[in-house]
């Protein structure tokens, strides 16, 4: 290849610039040009006031660190499903592919989730070369054992639970702590241990609030005055209607509904134990934003470093994996193929219940 281009899309990640720079450092070195395509993949298409324009390793020098994406914005928009603010959906994936092979694009490396990489699959099967990069702090995707984002998010959260800890404990107060997880609880699970939760409802485990109640008094009744809850917004309640609410193409994304689970759950809580102080804190997008740790740096380099030299190996349709200690490339159909869930049977889970945490299932 001669010349590559980047997008990101989805929702941002911290570590999506650090991608971005170790992809251009990369290609530089071997004699490559990369385009930056701008706000997901719109800047291949017409009239949507995005743009392409050429990445140096000058520009993107200072980029490592940043949160966000210096790619514009990422946005959830498919070009096989684009609507026009008034229109139907249409299909605008051949104007984008024309556009790509105007700009003499031989390989195009897309960072996102599972909704990005469908779009690379099929940008793939009309014949562009596509390396994909996964992205979600969630760090819900099957097909790499980790995501970048992720630990960032989980630090965001093990500092609010350290943070409400010393208010909790001087107001012998019970904090519900509500966190980014619509389908899984991965972030829940990791914050809840390294911080020292009480209780972590997931959406792998159904809880019942009785139990949650219950474990909350044996707490509290052996001599401590505060506790903590660590709440996946998309936890569900057993027999409980299913909470959570569609993503990305609305107004309201679960996250920005403050309050949705956690509520609900000081809500159940409260209707047990009515003398039980309690409080309720969303964190939403305070667990996406900024700068990301120094592993989701190396993490994020290491991808984008790897997906040049899958893309000078000659390797398409593949999404750039982590399985350590080595980054390794596997069929892009992968990346959409599987959720990774917690398992409720896991060590994981294991270990948190031997440190007393009640996960309110039984
Ligand atoms: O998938 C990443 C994620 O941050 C989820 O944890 C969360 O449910 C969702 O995106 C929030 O989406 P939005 O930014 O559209 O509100």
């Amino acid at each position: 290849p001669r010349k590559l281009a980047i997008a990101t899309g989805g929702g941002d990640c911290p570590g999506l610039n650090a991608v971005i720079r170790a992809v251009v450092l990369r290609a530089h070195a071997a004699g490559l040009e990369v385009l930056g395509v701008e706000d997901g993949l719109n800047g291949l298409l017409e009239g949507t006031g995005a743009t392409v324009r050429a990445l140096t390793p000058v520009e993107v020098a200072p980029i490592l660190g940043r949160g966000g994406t210096v790619l514009g914005t990422t946005n959830r928009c498919s070009p096989f499903a684009w609507r026009d603010p008034d229109g139907l959906p249409r299909d605008r994936g051949d104007e984008l592919l024309a556009r790509a092979r105007e700009l003499g694009i031989d390989v195009l490396i897309n960072v996102g989730g599972d909704g990005s990489q469908a779009i690379s699959l099929e940008l793939e099967r009309r014949g562009l070369a596509v390396i994909g990069v996964p992205k979600t702090i969630d760090n819900d995707l099957d097909a790499t054992v980790e995501t970048f984002g992720f630990g960032t998010a989980v630090q965001v959260v093990t500092d609010a639970l350290d943070r409400l800890r010393t208010t909790a404990e001087s107001h012998d107060r019970t904090m519900i702590l509500e966190v980014m997880g619509r389908h899984a609880g991965w972030i829940a699970l990791h914050s809840g241990i390294a911080g020292g939760a009480d209780v972590i409802l997931i959406p792998e485990l159904p809880y019942t609030p009785a139990h949650v109640a219950r474990d909350l008094q044996r707490t509290l009744a052996g001599g401590r005055h505060f506790a903590l809850v660590v709440v996946a917004e998309g936890c569900t309640c057993v027999g409980g209607e299913v909470t959570q609410r569609p993503v990305a193409s609305g107004r309201l994304g679960p996250s920005t509904i403050l309050g949705g689970a956690g509520q609900r759950v000081a809500e159940e809580i409260a209707a047990i134990v009515p003398e039980l102080e309690l409080r309720v804190t969303a964190l939403g997008h305070i667990q996406r934003g900024g700068t990301p740790t120094a592993y989701d740096r190396l993490l994020a380099s290491r991808l984008g470093v790897e997906a040049v030299e899958a893309a000078l190996r000659g390797e398409r349709s593949v999404l750039v994996s982590s399985q350590p200690p080595d980054i390794r490339t596997v069929p892009l159909e992968l990346a959409v193929k599987k959720m990774r869930a917690v398992d409720p049977q896991g060590q994981l889970v294991a270990h948190a219940r031997g440190l007393g945490i009640s996960f309110g299932d039984a």
